[in-house]
């Protein structure tokens, strides 16, 4: 594990810091409990029980968005790119940016951001990379791009003047567009050389019964989260600037599908996101 790593991350099993709070929700801790996860406390239960009722297919929709990452990741490790971005990594759970980019080369390094304590309290006990590659953890907010571009382990890790993925997977839905979500990427998407490229899903209300999207939404307000649904045309402007690659902004599920099970059973109702990946171009 490389020094970088250990800066201001607390022991693995450590306390989680005092920032955390179990008695509201947190969406990271919903999303392990959709996974079948054990990072979750009953206030974070209680919720995503509550949207499982309206979306029984969210725990498939979410393992779905799983797969998505790891094809998308071992998509940009093929391309050769070597160095990863991951905000919002969310708890640790299988297959893990690194996990998937070392198989393919070990000397690839990642760069995991979130700003929940719970996600630091776990990062260092199970982010560990390979010995030829590296990791690291910033525990910094998306909305402060500054704070993570500038953190001395982005600096460490990651040559911006080379080709970067850059990963907001199920991320950008938790901001409103008063929040400038648009905006907030794009700073990162202008420190990207060409070849870069970004992976993305987003939460859709779109592919379900208008009144099952406004009950979800209701469920996180209700919590204090901010959840919002984007529409396909919505979620198309994340990419703007760069070139998609195919088949496009598709249903997570069918992003390059390699023919799992779970996929090819699973409909577009059932799936509450969607998936894209672009390229950078000079
Ligand atoms: C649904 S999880 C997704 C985890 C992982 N990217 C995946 O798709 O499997 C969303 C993650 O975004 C993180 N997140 C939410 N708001 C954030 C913010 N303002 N800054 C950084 N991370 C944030 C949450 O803490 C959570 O871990």
């Amino acid at each position: 594990m490389s020094d970088t790593w250990n800066r201001g991350v607390p022991d693995g099993d450590s306390a989680p810091s005092a920032e955390l709070r179990t008695d509201i929700p947190h969406p990271a801790r919903m999303y392990d409990y959709y996974l079948g996860g054990k990072d979750n406390f009953p206030a974070d239960r209680a919720a995503a029980a509550k949207v499982v009722e309206l979306l029984p297919s969210a725990p498939a929709g979410s393992r779905a968005n799983r797969r998505f990452l790891g094809r998308a990741v071992r998509f940009a490790s093929e391309l050769g790119i070597r160095q990863f971005l991951d905000i919002g990594t969310g708890i640790p759970a299988s297959n893990n940016t690194h996990e998937v980019a070392q198989a393919v080369a070990p000397e690839s390094r990642v760069v995991y951001v979130d700003n929940d304590p719970i996600v630091l309290a776990h990062a260092r006990a199970l982010l560990k990379g390979t010995p030829q590659g590296r990791t690291a953890y910033v525990d910094a907010d998306f909305r402060d791009p500054g704070s993570i571009l500038n953190a001395p382990q982005t600096k460490e890790l990651l040559d911006l003047s080379q080709p970067v993925a850059l990963l907001a997977v199920a991320l950008l839905h938790f901001f409103a567009d008063g929040d400038h979500p648009l905006d907030l990427l794009g700073q990162f998407k202008a420190e990207l050389a060409p070849g870069s490229v970004l992976i993305l899903t987003h939460g859709t209300g779109e592919l379900m019964p208008p009144e099952i999207a406004r009950s979800i939404e209701a469920v996180y307000t209700q919590s204090g989260l901010n959840i919002t649904s984007r529409t396909h045309d919505e979620v198309l402007r994340f990419f703007d600037g760069m070139e998609l690659v195919e088949p496009g902004i598709v249903p997570v599920h069918e992003w390059r599908t390699d023919g799992h099970e779970d996929d090819r059973v699973m409909t577009r109702e059932e799936v509450a996101g969607y998936a894209g990946v672009a390229i950078k171009r000079g």
